[in-house]
């Protein structure tokens, strides 16, 4: 269990109205739930600029499966990079256009490598990439 320690900062007030107008628009009720999740957030994007931490995620491709080459090109970057993609899920969204999730595990370096690949290639409309981490240390 982990033990909570109590800390006081200091900050400029108006840096603080906005602060806690913007947690309750996003629904928080107390300032150290916001400032823990946004610690949490901070850190794991750090853990993903960083080469030498394993990280996780998921990457959302959404694609045109009649461009040329796109999906043997896709299978062939996610093979160069085998073990980076634990599972995926596709979907057929209409005649043209596929939906494909990809969860990722793996060293950042690695999984950025990967992503920016996939990325580039011609036919891929849209991505998104949800950094999170394996929470080792801080999950
Ligand atoms: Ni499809």
């Amino acid at each position: 269990m982990t033990e909570l320690v109590r800390v006081g900062i200091s900050l400029p007030d108006d840096l603080l109205r906005r602060f806690d107008r913007r947690i309750a628009d996003h629904g928080y009720t107390n300032r150290s739930e916001a400032i823990r999740d946004m610690i949490r957030e901070r850190l794991v994007t750090d853990e993903w600029s960083d080469d030498r931490d394993e990280v996780a995620g998921t990457f959302t491709l959404v694609y045109d499966h009649h461009q040329g080459e796109l999906v043997s090109r896709m299978l062939s970057i996610q093979h160069d990079h085998e073990g980076a993609v634990i599972s995926t899920l596709h979907v057929h969204l209409d005649h043209d256009n596929c939906l494909e999730v990809l969860v990722l595990r793996g060293p950042a370096h690695r999984l950025r490598a990967l992503t920016d690949e996939l990325r580039a290639l011609r036919g891929v409309k849209h991505t998104t990439l949800a950094m999170t981490s394996t929470g080792k240390n801080l999950l």
